[in-house]
């Protein structure tokens, strides 16, 4: 496991606590989606909204391609909104290679920074600045749609939706208020593929199961932190097939689940040796066109 996908996975567990407080997830959901109930506003609306769109773009896929998570926006602004409030690094460090001047910004006055000192940006701080944010301790995925700027902040060009480009709001939409993937010339490699990695597995997930917090609500996950932030406690939900849905997860995890059924490894290593015999049927087919690729002439 990378520390990029550690970082995917608990930024997942976190955005599912976020989305499963109550009153965020009804217990159970009737399929086909009937029509938002006018009551479903605020976090309760956050799901239904969810549901429609990954119902509506995947249906019954079994595997999602990149257009299907690209027409996904308020799935994908759900998970960035969690990075916003539980940034995985929640401080970035720089060294100055030279003498410089920070810009005066919300502070009113302008820093120096010699050169050789180090420097650490709270990105924890940054996404939670009252200057920078809109009611920033509010989970709010909609806020990804609407621009935001502070005249108050000298010199910071606001958060403008038109300047997003890719999978997720970035630094450059937002002037550099926002970081969950750093920024500049060490910027994570990974962001992209992050992102689809964590909407394909997010909204494959919503798809199928219904999710309620284990013993001791979201008050018992608890939070530390070191070079990146964790739950302290684990993060232990209920998932229960949604109800109604046809093929739910739950029909197809369940029987290959070691503890639920005791047959479920055997039926996990049958599949497997399956999956690996038609890989091997396929892989003389790729041998034989690797084989018509002639090597570069020698160079004389
Ligand atoms: C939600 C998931 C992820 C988060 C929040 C995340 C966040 C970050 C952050 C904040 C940095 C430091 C950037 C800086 O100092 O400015 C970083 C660096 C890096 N990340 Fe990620 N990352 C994630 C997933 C991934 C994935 C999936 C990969 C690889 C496929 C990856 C590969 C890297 C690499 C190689 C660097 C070092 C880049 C450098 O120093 O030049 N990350 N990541």
């Amino acid at each position: 496991m990378t520390p990029g996908h550690a970082a995917g996975v608990g930024a997942r567990g976190r955005l599912e606590a976020l989305v499963a407080q109550p009153p965020r997830l009804p217990a159970c959901l009737p399929a086909p989606l009937p029509p938002r109930p006018p009551a479903a506003t605020g976090g309760a609306g956050d799901v239904w909204e969810i549901w429609g769109q990954v119902d509506a773009v995947l249906g019954d896929k079994a595997a999602p391609d990149y257009d299907d998570l690209a027409a996904l926006p308020f799935t994908r602004h759900c998970l960035i909104e969690g990075l916003r409030l539980y940034p995985e690094p929640p401080v970035l460090i720089r060294r100055a290679l030279d003498d410089d001047a920070l810009p005066p910004g919300a502070a009113g006055f302008s820093a120096r920074i010699p050169r050789g000192a180090d420097v650490f940006v709270s990105t924890w701080n940054l996404h939670r600045s009252e200057a920078l944010w809109e009611r920033p301790l509010e989970y709010d995925p909609d806020r990804w749609d609407r621009p935001f700027a502070n005249p108050a902040v000298e010199g910071w060009a606001g958060f403008r939706p038109e300047r997003c480009s890719g999978l997720y709001p970035n630094e450059v939409a937002a002037d550099f208020a926002f970081l969950p993937f750093g920024g500049g010339a060490r910027k994570c490699v990974g962001d992209q593929f992050a992102m689809l990695e964590a909407t394909a597995t997010f909204a494959l997930l919503v798809r199928r199961f219904d999710f309620a917090f284990g013993a001791g609500g979201p008050g018992a996950v608890g939070l530390r932190t070191g070079a990146t932030i964790h739950t302290e406690h684990g993060l232990w939900m209920r998932p229960s097939a949604r109800p109604g849905v046809e093929r739910s997860g739950a029909a197809w995890v369940a029987p290959l689940h070691p503890v639920l059924n005791p047959g479920g490894a055997a039926l996990k290593k049958e599949l497997d040796t399956k999956l690996r015999a038609e890989l091997q049927a396929s892989a003389p087919k790729a041998e034989a066109a690797a084989t018509t690729h002639q090597p570069p002439p020698a160079v004389k």
